[in-house]
């Protein structure tokens, strides 16, 4: 069954962490806060907690079992599973989100970039709170300069995709990954020092239920999903590349609160310097782009360099972490066009890097010169953005649930589990019951009380 030419992560460490930096990401940075931002704070962390925990883990084990069962792609995986079944179409329908995310993914990430060489020159020395709102607004709706970052972006992700599995993926992440955690720990206490950051505090940490609707719960469901990087086999993918030993509820539970750990503490990052600084917490997309530069003006007042420092580090690592959330949505979609249509990786790779070039463009241009087009009165970035979130990643995480829940052989699954019967496994029932009942029956219940009730 196994195809060794594919290649595998050489660490049971390295596996963890390439898994952690798909799923860390502008997910949980950037997405993150803007969506407690935009749902009520404290009582939407609740309810996203509950997601995570309830739903995320159980289905990012249910991938695991069915990317290191086959060790395919994620189509060829629900082939092998499933021969001559329509269940190959969640996988189809998880290529389509890669080439979705993937696209406009690459715009935010791309700006990064743009925030990163305004830090290394200099650039966000002796600004004003205002100065940075306007400095904002003229960049991104500027018709190209967002445009050369984003391809530069793209083609950062093709170079290492091309490269392999373990050279390009693990190698990096293992470096990038401890280093993002110690520098966004430190700018959270920095941030909860500002003068007045009393009330960003309040916010993520008292709840008001009177604003939870079912809008809320969608939201908090879609953020969970793309946040572990759930419902569209990327995890299953990457999972086609463990080694037998790999513990996979260990590694589930380990990515799972590298990513939360990550979330929240840029919550504490954003909200308190947001609210030092006097910006609404709703400002949507743009949030972390005019709230942090304020953070590292004020909070190294008095000491220049240190801001200076801080502040490249960050924008630096944070494309790194962009980069590798990039490198798994790319992979998802390579490893699918190259092992089903037969051609070589490179040439698949080069396919993917194209079309996303295209609708990624498009996804920039609606941001800005193209804001006035709307489609389903969103803009085509924000459509991208809603069909795979709040549509296909917590549909396909259902669809997959039922897969392992109800079709799959109980063997298997096991035998996944416990790595042939020699790893003891006590949440085996647990995990079964809520892949069979509880994750499909939450999904459906979220999904049809906000889009066909509400
Ligand atoms: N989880 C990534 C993040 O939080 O930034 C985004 C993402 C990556 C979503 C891969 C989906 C995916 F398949």
């Amino acid at each position: 069954m196994e195809n060794n030419d594919r290649g595998k992560f050489g660490s049971k460490l390295g596996a963890i962490l390439a898994a952690a930096g798909s799923a860390v990401g502008l997910g949980n940075v950037w997405r993150f806060p803007y969506e407690t931002g935009n749902n009520g704070g404290a009582a939407f962390i609740l309810i996203y907690l509950g997601c995570v925990l309830a739903l995320g883990l159980p289905i990012m084990i249910a991938e695991f079992v069915i990317g290191r069962r086959t060790h395919t792609n994620i189509v060829g995986a629900f082939e092998k599973l499933a021969p001559g079944t329509q269940w190959k179409w969640v996988g189809r329908i998880g290529v389509i989100s890669a080439f979705f995310i993937l696209s406009f993914y690459s715009v935010i990430a791309g700006w990064t970039l743009e925030y990163m060489f305004e830090a290394i020159s200099n650039g966000f020395s002796g600004k004003t709170p205002g100065e940075f709102d306007a400095a904002f607004t003229a960049f991104s709706t500027s018709p190209w300069r967002p445009l050369i970052w984003l391809i530069l972006f793209l083609v950062a992700t093709h170079v290492i995709i091309a490269r392999g599995v373990e050279k390009g993926i693990e190698s990096f992440s293992k470096l990038m990954m401890p280093m993002l955690f110690i520098l966004i720990t430190v700018l959270a206490v920095c941030s909860v020092t500002l003068p007045g950051a009393g009330a960003g505090v309040e916010f993520l940490l008292k709840p008001d239920f009177s604003k939870v609707n079912s809008q809320v719960f969608l939201a908090a469901l879609g953020q969970a999903f793309f946040s572990l990087s759930l419902g569209m086999g990327t995890l299953c993918t990457y999972a086609s590349y463990f080694k037998k030993d790999t513990n996979l509820i260990r590694s589930a539970v380990s990515v799972g609160l590298i990513d939360t750990f990550v979330a929240i503490l840029a919550g504490f990052i954003i909200f308190p310097a947001a609210f030092s600084v006097g910006i609404e917490p709703d400002a949507g997309p743009s949030l972390i782009f005019i709230t942090l530069p304020n953070v590292f003006q004020q909070a190294f007042d008095g000491l220049p360099w240190l801001a200076y420092i801080f502040s490249v580090l960050f924008y630096l690592l944070l494309a790194v972490a962009a980069l590798t959330s990039t490198i798994s949505l790319h992979e998802v979609a390579t490893a699918y066009i190259y092992e089903e249509f037969k051609i070589s990786r490179k040439r698949a790779a080069l396919y993917v890097t194209a079309s996303c070039c295209v609708l990624g463009i498009l996804a920039s241009l609606s941001l800005g010169v193209g804001r006035d087009i709307l489609i389903f009165g969103m803009s085509f970035f924000d459509l991208l953005d809603f069909v795979t979130a709040k549509l296909f990643l917590p549909l396909g995480g259902a669809l997959i649930a039922i897969f392992v829940g109800w079709y799959l052989n109980k063997r298997i699954t096991r035998n996944e589990l416990t790595n042939e019967g020699t790893l003891k496994v006590n949440s085996y029932k647990a995990i079964i019951f809520i892949l069979r009942y509880v994750a499909p029956t939450a999904i459906m219940v979220i999904f049809i009380n906000e889009l066909l009730i509400a």
